[in-house]
């Protein structure tokens, strides 16, 4: 087989990763030895996310998915972030090298396919402190620190911070058209969040009122096992957060998100990405000033936990094709 085909088969795998929405605001160059990413700008959701980082995370997740499916080919690749300052879109180059792929990587492309977003409560079950010890070195592998939001008091001040975020959000212009435009694709769309991936209202449930609102979905809550009420949600919040807050550390996050999403579903956690906290200023610094204390910018929230007991199986969100996403020229 070609490394070209090669090539293709691991951007394919890449597609795979999360993004804001399910907008996949990415393109791609295959050339002989190398792929470029691109963000893709007409995919911007302009009121949602006017500072452009979730996109840019989004396209972090995807450059580590890439990462992770070179090495499970055995192939090696070095990364370099930005190589353009004439083109701030161009945000990785990805170079083939000789050698055998980085192995910590190749060890977490079976998270690729079976992760998805889990919008439903989750277990009443701890995450055991060795996993989330776990969770803490990839992201640091990966350049950012994942930062435990644990006391009842974090906790609450982080749940004021999203509840913040949300109602200004709801009075913000085009907020509201970009949540429709992007959970009511048309019929076979292979892009947008599928109303199957959207629990219905009430949506207020412990833990779970922390999520983004979306229009109601379809997805069915778990049933409550005997002895546990809807307030047992055991779900972890973890912080990612950089050194710095441009472009680069964007990018990073984005990584780190990624490998902290595929380790956790190595481990056989839920997990969710929320970033409404981080799409405003006044909640972003909330989150740092009085809810974490830490000169790192937040990045993005990840809501980890154990799927609750009877919860079935959440059904893949699509992706477009690779051709659609390919750069030609
Ligand atoms: C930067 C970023 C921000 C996200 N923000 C949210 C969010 O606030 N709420 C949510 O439910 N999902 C959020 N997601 C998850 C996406 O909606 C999800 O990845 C996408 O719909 C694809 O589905 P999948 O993750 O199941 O493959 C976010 C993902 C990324 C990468």
């Amino acid at each position: 087989m070609s490394q070209l085909t090669d090539l293709a088969e691991v951007v394919e795998r890449a597609l795979r990763a999360p993004s804001v929405h399910n907008t996949q605001p990415w393109l791609w160059r295959i050339r002989p030895g190398a792929v470029e990413l691109h963000a893709d700008w007409t995919r911007h959701l302009v009121a949602t996310d006017p500072d452009r980082r979730d996109l840019v995370l989004s396209c972090g997740a995807a450059l580590h998915h890439l990462q992770v499916a070179l090495a499970d080919r055995g192939l090696a690749g070095h990364v370099e972030r930005l190589p353009d300052p004439e083109d701030c879109g161009h945000l990785a180059t990805i170079t083939i090298r000789p050698g055998t792929g980085d192995a910590a990587d190749a060890a977490l492309f079976p998270g690729i396919d079976p992760r998805r977003t889990e919008r439903r409560r989750m277990s009443h079950r701890p995450v055991p402190a060795r996993h989330l010890s776990t969770l803490e070195e990839q992201a640091s592998r990966a350049g950012a620190v994942l930062l435990p939001v644990t006391s009842p008091a974090m906790r609450h001040r982080l749940a004021a911070a999203l509840t913040e975020a949300a109602r200004t959000q709801a009075h913000t212009p085009g907020y509201g058209a970009e949540l429709q435009l992007w959970t009511r694709r048309h019929a076979g769309g292979r892009d947008g969040i599928p109303a199957s991936n959207v629990p219905p209202p009430p949506v207020g449930l412990v833990g779970s009122s922390l999520l983004r609102h979306f229009p109601p979905g379809q997805l069915r809550q778990p049933r409550h096992l005997p002895g546990h009420g809807p307030a047992d949600d055991a779900a972890e919040l973890l912080v990612i957060a950089t050194p710095g807050d441009d472009e680069l550390d964007r990018l990073r996050a984005g990584e780190a998100s990624s490998a902290v999403l595929l380790v956790a579903t190595r481990l056989g956690l839920a997990t969710t990405p929320l970033s409404q906290a981080l799409e405003l200023n006044t909640t972003r610094q909330m989150l740092q000033q009085e809810v974490l204390h830490i000169p790192e910018h937040p990045q993005l929230i990840l809501r980890i936990g154990w799927p609750a007991t009877a919860a079935a199986e959440l059904p893949l969100t699509p992706r477009r094709d690779l051709r659609s996403v390919l750069l030609q020229d």
